[in-house]
């Protein structure tokens, strides 16, 4: 994974606790630089399978944001908050096709905080979950869950990562495989068909969701009306 810029550590907390900034740092290994910090934490036991190799942290200023995804490796992640709040909002895997998942990634176009239903109508009738992680508390996110994340203010975490059975592996393995092989030959062959297949895709996975349900209380009633009539006759 590439970085977006390069600077000194100290000057990007500097830079990130000063106030708005769109500056953000993530799955950072501060434990390669300073293993002693590996001793102020342990492990939580309510899992197996913990990756103990890449315990990360996640820094971010007053702003920034995480945009729709969810983890490649499909990890079952625990995020633990220890300075700031962020914003969290996550959904499901069963609702991938409501948020108009683009196959071969693990990328979603939706602005959850402001979502945009004249372009992404399915979004009407999806259903996920809201929170204000604050200082002190650890958010447990499912294999698979999609997150978004605003930060309210400078805050850093730690995410610990469990693959807690061979289909989490398996399923993992499998992802990275799937978006390294076939998107990045896909975007590389074909940038613009290939970008345009995985979006007429995401539509069309979405299209069975896209009824309110207004729509569907209107579709019964005729359905109704017809049946009565036909058993008037
Ligand atoms: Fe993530």
């Amino acid at each position: 994974m590439s970085s977006d810029k390069e600077m000194l550590f100290k000057d990007f907390i500097e830079a990130t606790e000063k106030g708005p900034t769109d500056l953000r740092l993530f799955l950072f290994d501060i434990f390669d630089p300073a293993p002693e910090l590996k001793d102020d934490f342990k492990f939580p036991t309510v899992m197996r399978g913990f990756i103990k190799r890449f315990p990360f942290m996640f820094f971010g200023g007053e702003g920034s944001e995480v945009t729709m995804h969810y983890d490649i490796d499909c990890a079952n992640v625990f995020l633990t908050q220890f300075v700031g709040s962020k914003h969290v909002i996550l959904f499901p895997p069963e609702e991938s096709d409501k948020i108009y998942h683009h196959p071969f990634t693990v990328k979603s176009l939706i602005t959850p905080e402001s979502p945009d239903y004249e372009k992404f109508p399915a979004l009407r009738n999806v259903k996920g979950y809201e929170t204000i992680l604050k200082h002190g508390e650890t958010l447990f996110m499912p294999t698979r869950y999609w997150h978004y994340m605003h930060y309210l203010d400078f805050s850093f975490g730690l995410a610990l990562r469990s693959q807690s059975n061979m289909n989490t592996r398996a399923r993992g393995v499998f992802n990275i495989a799937a978006h390294y092989l076939v998107d990045k030959v896909g975007n590389i062959l074909l940038p613009n068909r290939w970008h345009e297949w995985k979006e007429a895709r995401a539509y069309q996975n979405a299209k069975p969701y896209e009824k309110t349900i207004d729509d569907r209380l209107e579709t019964i009633d005729k359905k109704k009306l017809s049946d009565i009539s036909s058993d008037l006759r």
